[in-house]
């Protein structure tokens, strides 16, 4: 991760500024995103597929509207999964069409959002969600797909979504019925299918099958039912290393087994892919201060002005197997280190604190660090309210240039929209 940011000799960087002059500047506990890592990411993956595959980014990764904002500067469009997402996508100037809603239990709120922004494509997940939907929709007629729910769970997948008897999409057979219900309702306008059946996955053999699986799916149903199903949304899942060690997600064997099958598929069929976690992990940081240094059980502490309710992820959260963070010093990031520390938080639990996965140079009070990785499920996958503490600002790097993106939040934040 330290190689994508850049980093060579001398203090930490990120899109080519001084991380201590960014902390000085925007305070701490801070985000960094490197919005050219972000996009060169977003340009690779285009090419990978030789332009076939249309992507959607998932907000659900990074909700910061100004990166969506500059993803989309670059023809992404965006997968929301709430009406709150949806108005941060609208927001950063992603066209309704290019914006695909999916969610295993969409709100009427949701729902109802949905529809008036006339977006690209509702993800159904059940057949009730089907009569929601319809009860709402009055003279518009939306654009909706189907969630298949795969026979098979995703191999080597973080956390899986599909295919384990779970809440997500909606069964074969179920939406082969479905499909025939709809295909005589001109109600609403039928587009297509979506899979999407784990995180974190790092399988790209796979991960192909069960894209390769929507794409048969897709051609039998079309057959055996009287619908046609121009649009294929593959998901997205795909892994990003979090340490050194572990290999990065083959997508070049994803291209090589998929591209042939793509250049063959019939004239008007479009296909998407909708990632979040591979186009902006490495392009995060959260950066904390070190508050106060002590000893306690014989180990050394280092307390943070950062913790669990920023970057929930760093302690383990989520995350089937729990695996300590990389963490390096600001000043001296290459430096190999020669102390293994503990890193606590200012929460009031226990589970605020965490071992980095290697030894860092000697941190003093006053001393910055930054948690590498942060640039997916970071914030947003935070309980950012445990405790009434301020949220931390996030700041954008693009073009040589930082600006914030997110104001630092306020003590008062606490009472915001309690009622007394
Ligand atoms: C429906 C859907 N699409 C896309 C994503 C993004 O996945 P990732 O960040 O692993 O690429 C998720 C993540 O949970 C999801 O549920």
């Amino acid at each position: 991760m330290l190689r994508l940011l850049g980093a060579g000799d001398g203090p930490l960087r990120l899109g080519g500024l001084e991380i201590s002059e960014l902390a000085s500047e925007f305070g701490t506990p801070l985000y960094l995103h490197d919005g050219d890592l972000c996009l060169r990411r977003l340009t690779a993956l285009r090419e990978t597929f030789d332009g076939r595959v249309r992507i959607l980014f998932a907000l659900k990764a990074n909700p910061l509207a100004a990166l969506v904002s500059l993803l989309r500067g670059k023809g992404a469009g965006a997968e929301v999964a709430s009406a709150g997402e949806l108005r941060i996508a609208l927001a950063a100037g992603v066209p309704p069409e290019d914006i695909h809603f999916a969610g295993p239990g969409k709100s009427l709120t949701d729902l109802r959002a949905a529809l008036e922004a006339g977006i690209g494509t509702l993800d159904l997940e059940s057949p009730d969600e089907y009569e929601a939907l319809l009860d709402l929709s009055g003279p518009r007629r939306p654009r909706i797909a189907l969630r298949i729910d795969p026979e098979s769970a995703l191999a080597r997948a973080g956390l899986r979504m599909g295919g384990t008897g779970g809440k997500f999409g909606i069964a074969k057979e179920a939406a082969r019925s479905l499909l025939e219900r709809i295909s005589k309702d001109d109600r609403v306008e039928l587009r297509g299918l979506h899979v999407y059946a784990g995180t974190q996955c790092a399988d790209a053999a796979a991960w192909t099958t069960l894209a390769l699986d929507l794409l048969e799916t897709a051609a039998r149903l079309e057959a055996e039912t009287d619908c046609s199903l121009p649009d294929l949304n593959l998901g997205g899942g795909f892994s990003f290393p979090r340490d050194e060690g572990e290999a990065e997600f083959d997508l070049d064997l994803v291209a090589a087994r998929l591209l042939p099958v793509l250049e063959r598929a019939p004239p008007g069929r479009r296909f998407f892919l909708e990632p979040g976690r591979w186009l902006t992990a490495p392009a995060g940081l959260y950066v904390c201060r070190v508050l106060a240094r002590k000893e306690s059980g014989g180990r050394t502490w280092l307390l943070l002005d950062g913790g669990l309710h920023h970057f929930a992820a760093a302690a383990g959260f989520g995350a089937v197997l729990r695996r300590p963070p990389e963490v390096v010093s600001v000043e001296r990031p290459l430096d190999p280190g020669e102390e293994r520390v503990l890193l606590g938080g200012p929460l009031c639990t226990p589970m605020d604190a965490c071992e980095p996965a290697h030894p860092l140079p000697r941190l003093e009070r006053g001393d910055l660090c930054a948690f590498l990785g942060a640039g997916a499920y970071g914030l947003t996958f935070s309980p950012v309210r445990f405790l009434g503490h301020p949220g931390p600002a996030e700041v954008l790097v693009a073009g040589g240039k930082a600006r914030l993106a997110r104001r630092r939040g306020r003590p008062e934040d606490a009472l915001g929209d309690q009622c007394l």
